[in-house]
């Protein structure tokens, strides 16, 4: 395992947050303390690739695209490369790809520099804030790929599928708009599944095991977790869902 590979694995199975320049990850009751890459802020900060202050834009994202094809968001892209090929496939789909860590949204920002997509955009921000970023239905589809599974109870509202984000996506989300979400964790996909009826929404389709879905695997993107998990034999959960 290289060293960018077990970073990965450990902010994914583990609690971490980042203040200033320092990602913390805890686990069990150690604290470890991870520098972020140099100067990924200051990258971020001059990128035109970035929509910086994506508040202005509420309601306004047409301006940004110079259209109003439909808009889908993918909360937690990491390193960008599912929203990419996403994009790169429909030119008639506008996309956004939201990320928290500076130094994960440099390698996405990185990859646009040698393959720049007219249709895509990437906002660099905490996700409890995506009301406050989209305006009521602006957005037409929402991806949740690998989230962080948050396993401590007491951090259940920070899971992207639970159900005080499932209600800022119904700020967000048009009429007829829905939710895919996909994870190799059990009890995530537990969790999420547990989180929908409370929230108002139901399920349109649903496996627990994604690659030996024929008509779910259809047109599926890999992402670089779905990748590395799959490869480890690791079934994938997917669901979709709308209220
Ligand atoms: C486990 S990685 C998965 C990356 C990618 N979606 C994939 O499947 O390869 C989860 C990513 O979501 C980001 N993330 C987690 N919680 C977030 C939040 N509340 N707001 C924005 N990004 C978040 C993390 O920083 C991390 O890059």
């Amino acid at each position: 395992m290289n060293g960018t590979h077990a970073l990965n694995m450990l902010l994914y199975s583990c609690t971490h947050y980042q203040e200033n320049d320092i990602i913390y990850i805890e686990k069990g009751t150690e604290v470890m303390r991870l520098r972020n890459i140099s100067g990924s802020r200051e990258v971020i900060a001059g990128s035109k690739y970035v929509v910086h202050e994506p508040q202005e834009y509420k309601g306004k994202w047409k301006e940004i695209f110079g259209n109003d094809r439909p808009i889908r968001i993918e909360i937690g892209m990491g390193k960008g490369r599912f929203i990419m090929d996403l994009a790169r496939m429909n030119p008639g789909i506008n996309y956004v790809g939201i990320e928290k860590y500076s130094s994960v949204l440099l390698r996405g920002i990185q990859k646009m520099e040698t393959d720049p997509l007219p249709n895509l955009y990437f906002i660099r921000m905490e996700a409890e804030e995506i009301a406050d970023v989209f305006g009521k239905e602006e957005v037409e589809r929402i991806y949740l790929n690998f989230s962080d599974p948050w396993p401590k109870d007491r951090h259940a509202k920070r899971r992207l599928p639970s159900r005080e984000f499932l209600h800022r996506y119904d700020e967000i989300l048009s009429k007829e708009g829905v939710i895919e979400f996909k994870t190799d964790n059990h009890g995530l996909f537990q969790f999420a599944l547990g989180e929908l009826d409370p929230a108002g929404w139901h399920l349109e389709q649903m496996t627990e095991d994604l690659h030996h879905n024929e008509e779910m695997m259809e047109g599926n993107i890999m992402t670089e977790y779905e990748e590395r998990f799959s490869a480890m034999g690791n079934p994938i959960y997917k669901y979709v869902i709308s209220r």
